[in-house]
């Protein structure tokens, strides 16, 4: 394993590893990207275990520093979920943040002590909770059907799981709409107004083990004060439960802090994160006269997005007369859906050619039947020629986890790199796995 570098990942675009060769080819956890293409095929999703590892270690010490109580900090593996991932989080101590019976299934066969498995959701199904309830994970409650349905299920297995309750603390972050989720108006948690009705529920119940309250108030956040308004706001619900003889020990904070996309985008680190989210809640524990609860936090993007990059190769592409010079790529958004769906900006280099001068505008388009499929627009980049390779930095949250296969294009392989050494972490999909699922009935035969 490389030597770790004290640099918060977040705030870097390229994994920490990134450096140009001497083939002026870009070099990633000491392997060529180039000869990684080679090898693996084009489109890939390269992760350098460096800069995952780090980010976790830079969580979890910056807590110990700053935090004077216990906390566990939990990776929310919607941004990218699959065993590899899921063990190597595991293995850096962190525990893992599932949003459905599938990534829970992913992180129980990496081998992830259910104990430290938090399942969310605003719509889990019985299946799921009963599936949770039998792992023995950590249950984050989101609304009446679903606490009634856990208790009665609870009750008919005869477990008492562990659960939290998710509640919209009403705090506004700067960020895309569709992925804020502190708000009143959010279709997530309950209603801060519903707390003392529900705890009232919970006193009178013994089927569920409330241990504690959970908030996430958005994504992609570059300002430090939601989080730190965020802690006060909970303590006080902690308050509310000992009326209610309901002896609350977890709180968890969600998690939110954004990365460097761009050079514009500006993100605090994670170590500055994590001393604003554990000054605000040790302070709000002073001054409501409370012991400090186990604090827990559930980053996604700021511990993976920046320690992947996509590489593509370039093909054809035309120059509009007055117009613009397109250059495509062969994938786009089904490997990477958020320019289309956020607007999400880019950059991008040409890794066989590293220090060549930029001297052209271009917009990158995707390779799908989509007009709104454009990677980048805009962007100055060297002269490129088809069998070019292009990367993309950043790619390491919610790229894989929400690509798709429209147009029934495969999706990528991915490798993981560390140390000159590759291993694939995802195969890439064939045409035999697009048509596994399909079924042609007897009479179309
Ligand atoms: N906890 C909860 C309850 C969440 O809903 C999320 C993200 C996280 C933690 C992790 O947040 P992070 O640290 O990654 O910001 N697909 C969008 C992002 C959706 C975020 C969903 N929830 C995107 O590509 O930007």
């Amino acid at each position: 394993m490389a030597t770790l570098d004290k640099r918060s990942p977040n705030q870097q675009i390229l994994p920490l590893t990134a450096k140009t060769n001497s083939n002026d080819h870009l070099e990633i956890g000491g392997c060529d990207v180039v000869e990684l293409l080679q090898q693996y095929g084009s489109p890939l999703y390269i992760l350098d275990e460096v800069s995952l590892r780090g980010a976790c270690q830079q969580y979890r010490d910056a807590f110990k520093t700053h935090y004077q109580g216990e906390s566990q900090v939990i990776y929310a593996s919607k941004a990218w979920n699959c065993l590899a991932i899921c063990a190597i989080v595991a293995s850096e101590g962190l525990g893992i943040d599932v949003v459905s019976g599938g990534e829970l299934f992913t992180a129980i066969k990496a081998g992830v002590n259910p104990e430290l498995l938090y399942l969310h959701g605003n719509n889990k199904s019985e299946s799921e909770l009963e599936y949770a309830i039998a792992c023995g994970c950590i249950i984050i409650i989101d609304n009446w059907l679903e606490l009634k349905t856990a208790s009665n299920l609870a009750e008919s297995l005869g477990k008492c799981p562990r659960i939290m309750l998710r509640i919209t603390p009403g705090i506004e972050c700067h960020t895309h709409e569709y992925i804020q989720t502190g708000h009143l108006d959010s279709k997530f948690g309950f209603d801060p107004t519903e707390v003392e009705s529900v705890f009232a529920f919970l006193s009178n119940q013994t089927a569920l083990n409330c241990i504690g309250v959970h908030a996430h108030i958005g994504s992609q956040i570059f300002e430090l004060q939601p989080h730190q308004d965020l802690g006060a706001v909970m303590i006080k619900w902690f308050k509310i439960a000992g009326k209610y003889g309901l002896n609350l020990t977890e709180l968890n904070i969600g998690g939110g802090l954004g990365i460097s996309y761009t050079e514009s985008d500006d993100p605090p680190s994670i170590t500055e994160w994590v001393k604003t989210v554990s000054n605000s809640v040790m302070a709000a524990c002073e001054a409501e006269g409370l012991p400090l609860p186990k604090l827990i936090s559930e980053p996604g993007r700021s511990l993976i997005g920046t320690a992947c990059v996509t590489a593509y190769t370039i093909g054809g592409g035309k120059t509009v007369p007055q117009g613009r010079t397109y250059v495509t790529i062969d994938g786009g958004m089904s490997d990477n859906p958020r320019p289309i769906t956020y607007q999400s900006q880019y950059l991008a280099m040409v890794a066989n050619h590293m220090s060549a001068e930029a001297d052209q505008v271009i917009t990158i388009a995707g390779k799908h039947c989509e007009s709104g499929d454009i990677l980048i627009k805009d962007i100055k980049l060297p002269k490129t020629t088809a069998g070019d390779i292009l990367v993309v930095p950043a790619t390491g949250a919610y790229n894989y986890s929400m690509a798709s296969n429209y147009n029934r294009i495969p999706k990528l392989a991915a490798v993981l790199v560390d140390s000159g050494e590759a291993n694939l972490i995802l195969k890439r999909e064939t045409y035999e796995d697009l048509i596994r699922q399909d079924i042609l009935p007897h009479k179309l035969r």
